[in-house]
This record gives C-alpha cells, structure tokens and sequence, in this order.
C-alpha cells in the first residue's frame, strides 16, 4: 500500500498564502525508491492557467537542483547543450489550457529519496460575489502525510469562508477544517492514510479532483486602496448598486457544421438564457449560414410575451449552409447602432453582443483581418463584443483578437456533454452589468507603470484592481478620482488613502511577504501585457514582447515568453527497467509481429490477433472524429524476405499520430521523432530524453526506451522502441504502441484497435484439443459470432521493452476476421497522414 511501483510518496503538503487576493502557493512532495533498482520518479501537478510559476527545485539525498527561469530561446539552448553532453534535462512551459500541466520526471537509485518543491502565485479573481481559488488535487497513491493548509489574510476583514472538493465523501466532509475571524482566514484539510482510500482495504485514493476555497471581504465603502513600499494597489467593488438594463444581441451561427449536438446544447442554453433576462432588458437574435436572419428587425424588450415567443424561435433555429460570419456580425452592429440613434432603448443602459460560431468565416468577407477591422471601425468603442468559439474548429486566435479589441473577450466551450452550461455559466458572468465607462483616476505627475484604469463595464459580483508605482518612491499618500455611469445617474468621488493606514491595517499579519504588493503589480502588468499581446502587430507588438520578457525574467514568473530548465543529475540513467511506467490497469496494444491485445477487464482475460500484410502498408489503428485524433501505422518487412515461411514478418516501423483540431503531427520511427505544429517543425532522437510541453501536448522521450504523448482530451499513448543487435542478418529495429486512458476517447473512435474501446465480451463454449498439445482450440462466442480460436500468449513489453511479459490471451485466426469489423483490407489507408 501506498508504494506504486517501488516508488513511496510519503508525503505531499499544498501550502497556500493569500495576502490581500494574492496567492502564494507552494507543492511540496516527498517520494523515496522502496524499490531495489533505480527507478523514475514523476512529479506531475496541474496548476490553474491564470497561475505563473515562479520556482521549482529538486533535492535528491541531500542536494538541490534549481529550476531556473530563462527566455524560451536561452532554455532551449541549455537543453539542447545538457542533451548534447549526455545530461539529461526537463523542459517546462506554459501552455495555453485551463489549467496546464507542470511535469518532471528523475530517476533515483534504490533506497534515495527525493523532494520536489514547486511555487506558483495567482490574483484571486472576484467573480459571482467570491473569491475562488482552486487545486487540483491527484497524488495517485495513498500518501502517508497528505496536507492542504491554507492560510488567508485580507486586511478589510472576511465574512465568508467555504472549502470544498469535488471528490469529498460524507466521511471527508469533517476532516475539512475552516475557521475565521476578523482579517484571518484557515482551510485545512489532512486525511489520514485510511481516510483517503476508495473503500476500507483498497489502495486506491479517492483524492483526485478540485479543491476549491471561495471566500468574499468586508465592503463598508466600495475601495479599498493599499500602499506598500512605493507601490499601490486599489480594488474597487461598489454594492448595492441598482442594476443597468442591458441590450443584448445574440448572433448565432447555425452553419452545416453546427448541426447534431452542437445546435442542440446552443438551443438548450438560450432556453435557459431566456429565464434568466430582466424586464427591463432588450434584446434579438441573429442567426447566420450562408445568409443571415434576424429574429425581430429591431431589438425587442423582454416582456413576458415576447420572451414565449423568443423561446418557440430558439426551439426553431436549425442549421443550414455555410459561415457568413461578418454578415452576422455586421448586422447585429447596424441594429444596435439604430437602437441608440433611433432611442429605442434606455439612454443609461449597457449595449452587449454576444457571438457564438463553431467555423470560420467563408461567405461574403472571409478574410478574418478584414473582418476585424471592419468590426472595429463599426463598433468604435460603444459595444462590448464577446465571443464564442465552439470546439476546435474555430479560429480562435481570430476571435480573441477582434474580441479585445472592442473591450471584450473570448472564450473556448468545449465540444462535451456540459456544452450548455458553459454557454449559460459565460452569460452569468456577464449579464449583470452595474456600471459603464469606469474610469479611475490617479495623479498622473506621482505614478508610473499604472495597470489598465479604464473599463466598459462593471459587473456585478467582481471586482477591478488597479496597481502602479509611485515615481518617488518615499511617496504614502493617494488619493483617486473614481467615475462611471450607473442606471440612474453618474458615479463619481474622489478617495484616498496613505501608507501608515495600510501599515495599520496590516499590523496582525505575522507572516507579511513584504513585497506581495509589488509582485502583484508585476503579475497583473504582465497578465495585461501578454493580453495586449494577442492582438497587437509589427513594432507594437515586439515592444509589448520585450517588456513582458524583462518583467517575466525580473520576478521569475514563467510566462508563455519564458522557461524553466531543470538540469538533472547526470549518472542517474540506467538499464534496468522501463522509465514512465504507466500504472492504468486498462490499456490496448499491438506490439511484435503486429500482435494486437484486447484486454477484457470483465473476464480478467484477452482477446489477440495479428495482421499479416506487405511491408510498406499502412493500417489505421484509431479514428476518432470527435477529438480529430487519427493514428497510423506503417509496415516494415525484416530486412530480406525469410523464404521458409509463407508469411512474411513485419512489424510497425513508423507510427503517425495526427490531431487535426489542434493541427499536431507526431511522426515516430526507430531512428527519430517529429512534431509538426502546423508549419513547425520539431525534431528528435531517441538519444534525447526530454519533456517537451506546447498548447494541448505533452511529449515526454526516456531515451532509447519510450515516449509517452498525452493529447488534448487525456488519452496518452505510449510508444516503446524495439532495438535489435545492429548485426542482426534479419532482424530490424521496430515500434510498439500502447494505449491510456482510451475513454478519453468519442464513442465515435474506430480503426483497428480503437473499434474495441468501447468495451468487449465474450462466452468460450467448448474447449477442445488444437494442432499445438501445448495450446488447446475453443468455441468462442464473441459479437454473435462462433469463432474458433486458440489459448496463447502475446508479449506485453511495456514493463520489459527486451524479453517482455507473457499474457495469455484467446487468438482469433485470419487476420482477426469475425473480432474486427468488416475485413482488415479496410483498414488500409493510402499513407500515414
Ligand atoms: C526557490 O526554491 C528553493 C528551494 O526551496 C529556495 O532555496 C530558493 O531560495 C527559492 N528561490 C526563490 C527565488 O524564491
Ligand atoms: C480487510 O482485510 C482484512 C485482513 O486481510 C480482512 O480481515 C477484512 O475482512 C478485510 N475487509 C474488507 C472489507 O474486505
Ligand atoms: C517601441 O519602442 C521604441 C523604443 O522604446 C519606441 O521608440 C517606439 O516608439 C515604440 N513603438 C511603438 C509602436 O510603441
Ligand atoms: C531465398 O530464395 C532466393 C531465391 O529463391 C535465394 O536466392 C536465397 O538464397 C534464399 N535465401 C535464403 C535465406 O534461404
């Protein structure tokens, strides 16, 4: 118990710091090789996205290895340097998920221990009236001394405070100990070793989910300004503020591709939308193919009636053509436009358009940098434009861009059951405006390097924060000019605040990390300059570029423009055993001859076959059009022609896998490895020993023995080289693939081995003599047929990539005919891609 696969981790501890909505947070993990050979040891943690890392190191017996942080350039240089001498060295980035992966993997000797000790902060945002922080929490073994502490300070003083984790049982509910008063704030949560198992002798550990504390502050007036060592940071959440009627223009995109589920969960979440609109709101929809359609030919107010009505339309809307994106779009403008001029709407109200689209454009203006511009120009400013992308088909960068550029902003739903709730969970988040055109204020002769000041809207629930830096640095005082527009009339005062105030106001806090509110600033700076980034071009944009990197290099943040290099110790590689061992009981294969290994967890059994074609074929293996992810498999021969047998051998000696939704290619033979990301283009050997991170994809290669890539979804394949002696008259070397978490996979997925990941039975009838004494012959019943099969044994050589492991299995005859689908000649492709 608690040992998985010789390696213990004994003890994991999250520590967490919150001083002022700014969180400091420290993953402490404690591992020891229980084992009698060297083993790889992973640490793996997921960190929200909003997050920066800002340290990491490793202690093995007794020595600390820094990761340092490092333009992304100068990393790879390092690296490229550390894999050249024979080192090896981890490579983490940022990559642009929701939450991304932090991944480091190190082989210790038998009997050593080691320590990982990971940092990232965060700005707590405010949403829905809380501040919400969330860890992922996934030890994936039962830990002995298993802890998450967090310790909040907020000197406006707290009045709630909430801890919760997806995976707590009753039993763990009161094992979550939270406490508060005044300014102070504690979550503890420490399960003991039997606490966290999944029943009472099971190994397995019901720790893997979100942790979530969420937990709001006094708000007697709406500012709160703070001043530290010359910097200052001023957050503003005014209540009790009457709402603002808003007008909302819905532009839908019902082209051919949003046909099936998508329009149905679109259909679902306007219904749900429709509930949630105030009388006093107007509003329309725009629904573009090929043409556009409105609705209504003006926006309309919410009554009662016209809300039953806008629902039977919404139950209406279906597909049709092709993505007249800018026709929708520029319509919706026009008719907001009109609104105003011809004073439809309330003069005090706020003006949003919402567009929801799965494509891109390609009727009338397809060119997307024309589109933005256009939009921009016809906007000017006055509406505040989200958008949508649904799923992976969508230019994304496209839809970013043009949303920041008129002071809104994108967001990705991902194609999944959930879809709906993703749709309404964004409309929540802004359907309750309270105030446009936010302005504050401040001398601008004291302060430099100011965060963005001015807002379109204020939203219900959240909060703005705005940090700067004093020129002279001995300045204590501000004041601030806070202005906006509310629903029945103009907000503006002026506030102000000094040093010795704060220093008050701070006075019980023992643990002050002095420049909290300086690493503040940096971190909001930099989240503004990178956001900036996105939709800026030529000088502009290389000038934003160098600022952030000077910033990310200055406070040690890793940012999309830096990196963090782990340089490993160097006499740690071995030859015993299989590095990255993965410990999912479920997983698919061929691997040999190509022998196929369908394991029937059901029956504690499996079913195998082999595929007997021409060197030079290429078969397609897994087919999934939900993920977009395809992968291939060539043929090899040995290397003559064996006369002896009929049958030639083979075995797999390039594997392709492709995603086309996020436009990745791995190519894989037993000489190299390639990524291509589009146009680039990235390559390895398999003398490298390297994890590589970029958006969706994780790459890890234990040299001269395997890579493991884990896509988008979750699902992971491994891929194991098989070397022969370089002087072998026959033999060459080949590839084996097996297959991870394959759930994470459509029900859609096909191909030879991906037909079976939905899960397979079957009933043996009779057992009876074969040809080999040694390997009876049974009647199997398997998919309503009666196949006639023989007990055997298949290699699984993912725990021992030279002898491998036996594992019995029934082996279906003919190339698998009656277990596959159809014949195996329809799995041919015409090539890898
Ligand atoms: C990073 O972590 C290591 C190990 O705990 C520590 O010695 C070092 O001071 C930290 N660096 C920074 C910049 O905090
Ligand atoms: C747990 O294991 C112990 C000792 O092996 C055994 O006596 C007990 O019945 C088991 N309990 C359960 C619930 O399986
Ligand atoms: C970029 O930075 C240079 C040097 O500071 C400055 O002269 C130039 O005006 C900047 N360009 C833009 C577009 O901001
Ligand atoms: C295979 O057959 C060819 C032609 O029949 C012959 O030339 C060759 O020597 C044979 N190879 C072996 C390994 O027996």
């Amino acid at each position: 118990f608690g040992v998985v696969n010789g390696i213990e981790i004994y003890s994991m501890k999250i520590d967490s710091k919150v001083t002022s909505r700014f969180a400091h947070n420290v993953i402490t993990s404690r591992a020891v090789n229980r084992g009698n050979v060297h083993k790889e040891v992973v640490f793996d943690v997921e960190l929200p996205k909003t997050a920066f890392i800002t340290n990491f190191s490793m202690t093995i017996d007794g020595v600390t290895y820094p990761g340092i942080i490092k333009e992304k350039e100068a990393a790879k240089k390092q690296y490229e340097k550390a894999v050249s001498k024979g080192q090896t060295a981890g490579l983490v980035k940022a990559s642009g998920r929701k939450t991304e992966k932090f991944t480091v993997s190190v082989n210790i000797k038998a009997g050593s221990k080691v320590t990982f000790e990971l940092t990232y902060e965060e700005l707590l945002k405010r949403q829905f009236g809380k501040y919400e922080m969330f860890i992922k929490v996934k030890p994936k073994q039962l830990v002995k001394d298993f802890e998450i502490a967090v310790n909040i300070f907020e000197p406006q003083g707290i009045t709630e405070l909430e801890a919760e984790g997806t995976f707590i049982t009753n039993d763990l509910q009161n094992i979550i100990k939270k406490t508060f008063s005044e300014k102070k704030g504690h979550v503890s949560f420490k399960p003991a070793l039997d606490q966290q198992r999944t029943c009472a002798n099971c190994s397995q550990s019901v720790l893997d989910g979100d942790f979530t504390v969420r937990y709001d502050v006094k708000r007697p007036t709406p500012d709160s300004l703070q001043i530290v060592n010359g910097y200052f940071v001023h957050f503003f959440a005014p209540t009790n503020l009457p709402k603002l009627p808003k007008n909302v223009i819905f532009i839908i995109d019902i082209s051919g591709s949003m046909s099936g589920r998508e329009i149905q969960q679109t259909r679902e979440a306007l219904l749900k939308i429709l509930d949630d609109i105030k009388e006093d709101d107007f509003f329309n929809f725009i629904l573009f193919g090929s043409d556009v359609h409105t609705w209504k030919e003006t926006l309309i107010k919410a009554t009662p009636e016209n809300l039953d009505e806008a629902r039977k339309f919404v139950r209406s809307i279906d597909t049709e053509g092709m993505t007249n994106l800018y026709g929708g779009i520029m319509r919706g403008i026009d008719m907001l436009n009109d609104a105003h001029e011809g004073k439809l709407v309330p003069k005090r109200s706020a003006s949003i358009i919402i567009m929801l689209t799965d494509g891109q454009p390609n009727v009338g203006i397809s060119n997307t940098q024309d589109i933005q511009a256009h939009v921009k120009k016809a906007i000017e400013g006055k509406y505040t434009l989200y958008n949508l992308g649904f799923g992976y088909g969508v230019d994304y960068n496209f839809l970013e861009k043009m949303a920041l550029e008129n002071k809104g902003l994108a967001r990705r739903i991902y194609p999944d059951s959930d879809a709906a709730l993703q749709l309404q969970g964004f409309y929540d988040e802004v359907s309750n405006p309270m105030l446009t055109d936010v302005e504050l204020n401040y001398p601008e002769n004291e302060i430099s390097d100011l965060t963005k000041n001015s807002f379109k809207h204020f939203y219900d629930g959240s909060e703005i924060v705005v940090a700067g830096r004093f020129i002279d640095n001995n300045q204590n005082y501000l004041a601030v000019d806070v202005r906006g527009e509310g629903a029945n009339d103009a907000l503006s005062y002026t506030t102000h605040q000094d040093a010795e105030q704060t220093a008050k106001a701070f006075q019980e806090q023992e643990y002050i990390f002095g420049e909290y509110i300086e690493r503040l600033w940096a971190y909001l700076t930099l989240e503004q300059l990178l956001e900036k980034r996105i939709a800026a071009t030529g000088e502009e944009k290389e000038n934003l570029t160098a600022e952030a990197l000077d910033l990310s290099l200055k406070y040690k943040f890793v940012t999309p423009l830096t990196s963090m290099v782990v340089t490993k110790p160097e006499d740690y590689d071995n030859q015993d055993g299989i590095a990255d061992k993965p410990t999912e009981a479920n997983y698919m294969n061929f691997d040999g001859d190509p022998h196929f290994i369908v394991p029937v967890p059901q029956k504690d059994d499996a079913i195998c076959f082999n595929i007997n074609e021409n060197p030079g074929t290429v078969l397609n293996l897994i087919s999934d059009p939900v993920t977009g992810i395809t992968v291939n498999g060539e043929l090899i021969g040995d290397k003559r022609a064996n006369n002896d047998t009929k049958i030639q051998n083979t075995y797999f000696g390039k594997i392709g896998i492709a995603n086309k939704y996020l436009h990745l290619q791995l190519i894989v033979t037993p000489e190299k490895i390639t990524i291509k990301n589009g146009n680039e283009k990235t390559g390895f050997t398999w003398l490298d020993s390297v994890t590589v991170q970029q958006d969706g994809l994780t790459l890890t290669i234990n040299r001269e023995k395997n890579l493991v890539l884990s896509m988008g979804s979750g699902v992971s394949f491994v891929i194991v080289l098989h070397q022969v002696w370089k002087k072998h008259p026959l033999h060459q070397d080949f590839l084996g693939l097996y297959v991870l978490e394959s759930d994470k996979l459509s029900e859609q997925t096909h191909g030879l081995l991906g037909q079976f990941f939905h899960g397979i039975d079957f009933t043996i009838l009779e057992l009876h003599p074969g040809s080999d004494p040694k390997k009876p012959d049974a009647t199997m019943i398997v998919k309503n047929k009666e196949l006639t099969v023989t007990r055997g044994w298949q290699k699984d050589y993912r725990t021992d990539p030279k002898h491998g492991v036996d594992i019995p299995c029934w082996f279906v005859h003919n190339n698998g005919a009656g277990l596959i689908d159809g014949v195996h000649t329809d799995y041919i492709v015409s090539s890898l891609f």
